[in-house]
């Protein structure tokens, strides 16, 4: 196979290296073509920029293949912890005993967050969505480490940071669920591992006993692996380029939160079961919503569907909907909209209008139902995909300031006037 791809442009030729994968993959390597022909690439959107090399997570959007460090995601939610899936994420591989062992002392023993950010709540009105507060939130712990405000910390001060932020978050998120509720917070118990001490801040109620229960830390643990990294997606690009500007890894973080928000990502978690339970106030009728969905006049769109890289189906969503009927049947909880769901995408996937675009169930599609099943309100959900991918926002950030790479900065084609002289249009 050639070395290089040839580019023919205005009547010169320039030849660009190639860059293979370790799957194979192709990319050309354009960063010298400026410098060689003047132009620029237009990629709105990035639908065919690669934007780094990497090696945490590989991709195959058409076999429907996801693996992190080399080992395949079906493997790691059957097997792993979430913690173990954190270390080697962050670290590339998974932690011996000694180091799995540090590392969750390291993690235990750093879960209290400063008295003083309950303050912050007070100035927000009731019913604030918590992925708002949990940008500021996150954001804010860069006030209570002013230390992490050095854009080159040693290793060991980023290790710390990165520790603080993986043992903080579960008890913010749990923190803001008591809050949105009006009810005490609980504080984390850091005899109990991470799973179960996230469950028993959110779940216990001061006024009673909690007992964890284990199908909930089972669950839970999937779910959080199964969002735990997914390359260069929206929000991992967001805390790239946030990091390539040497910002500090809270405020880095926080970025990431604010695109995930967004309905087109992990903010569809939410819209899912808001569509489901639409269509089911509805009557019900799945097909009168596909027709909406197919119809280029009507904004709607079959959330938890679609993805820019999976043109087959989201492993991610495969092991959700395998969970989802087990769970539900350990929790014995009956709920019609996961009947809804099933039938949405039976006769979406026998649509030619899905076919044709392949258009398959993200990992949203299923997962609010296991969410809703466990008590958690449907604003919680974007929360508990952030929580899941923090490790992941972590080590994408750390393998682009390890790189050394240099500030995210694109190009444009300025489309607009040419150079006009002044003239008043406004009487003054
Ligand atoms: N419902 C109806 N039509 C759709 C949908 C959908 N959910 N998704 C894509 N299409 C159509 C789209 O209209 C377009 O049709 P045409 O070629 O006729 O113009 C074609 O499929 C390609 O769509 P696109 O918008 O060009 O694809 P994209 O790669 O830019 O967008 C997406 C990907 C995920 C934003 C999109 O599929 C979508 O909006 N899905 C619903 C929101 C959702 O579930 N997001 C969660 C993604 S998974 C979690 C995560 O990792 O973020």
């Amino acid at each position: 196979m050639s070395e290089t791809a040839r580019l023919s442009l205005q009547g010169k030729e320039v030849d660009l290296p190639l860059i293979i994968g370790s799957e194979n993959e192709v990319g050309i390597d354009i960063s010298s073509l400026r410098s060689e022909t003047g132009a620029v690439t237009v990629d709105v959107g990035y639908k065919n920029t690669g934007s780094t090399t990497s090696s945490i997570t590989y991709l195959d959007g058409e076999a429907g293949i996801l693996r992190h460090r080399g080992y395949s995601i079906e493997d790691l939610a059957e097997n792993a912890t979430f913690m173990e899936v954190a270390y080697l994420l962050i670290n590339g591989e998974l932690p011996t005993q000694q180091e799995y062992e540090d590392w969750d002392y390291q993690i235990r023993h750093h879960t209290l967050v400063n008295e003083d950010m309950e303050n912050i709540f007070k100035a927000w009105p009731t019913g604030s969505h918590p992925m708002g507060q949990l940008t500021a939130m996150i954001s804010s712990l860069s006030s209570f480490y002013p230390e992490s405000l050095n854009p080159n910390p040693n290793e060991e001060d980023q290790h710390r940071t990165i520790r603080r932020l993986i043992a903080k978050m579960p008890t913010i998120v749990a923190m803001l669920h008591k809050k949105n509720l009006g009810h005490p917070i609980i504080y984390p118990k850091n005899k109990l591992d991470y799973v179960s001490n996230f469950l028993n801040m959110t779940f216990k109620n001061v006024t009673e006993d909690y007992e964890i229960d284990p199908i909930f830390v089972e669950a839970m643990n999937k779910l959080l692996i199964l969002h735990a990294d997914h390359e260069q997606n929206c929000s991992a690009s967001t805390v790239r380029i946030v990091g390539s500007a040497h910002s500090n890894l809270y405020a880095c973080i926080a970025a990431g939160i604010a695109a995930l928000w967004g309905p087109l990502h992990g903010g569809a978690n939410q819209k899912v079961i808001e569509m489901l339970e639409a269509i089911r106030e509805d009557g019900g009728d799945a097909r009168k919503f596909i027709a909406k969905a197919k119809d280029k006049n009507d904004p709607f769109r079959l959330m938890g569907f679609g993805h820019r890289v999976y043109k087959n189906y989201d492993p991610r969503a495969l092991i959700i909907k395998k969970s989802c009927d087990d769970i539900l049947n350990k929790l014995g909880v009956k709920d019609p909209v996961l009947d809804i769901a099933k039938q949405l995408e039976e006769t979406a996937l026998a649509d030619d209008y899905f076919v044709e675009r392949k258009l398959f169930p993200n990992v949203d599609f299923y997962s609010g139902i296991i969410y809703r099943a466990m008590g958690f309100p449907v604003e919680m959900f974007t929360v508990l995909f952030a929580l899941g991918r923090l490790p992941g926002w972590i080590a994408q950030w750390k393998e682009m300031r390890d790189q050394n790479q240099p500030i995210g900065r694109p190009r444009q084609i300025y489309t607009g006037h040419v150079k006009r002289d002044w003239t008043a249009r406004a009487l003054r």
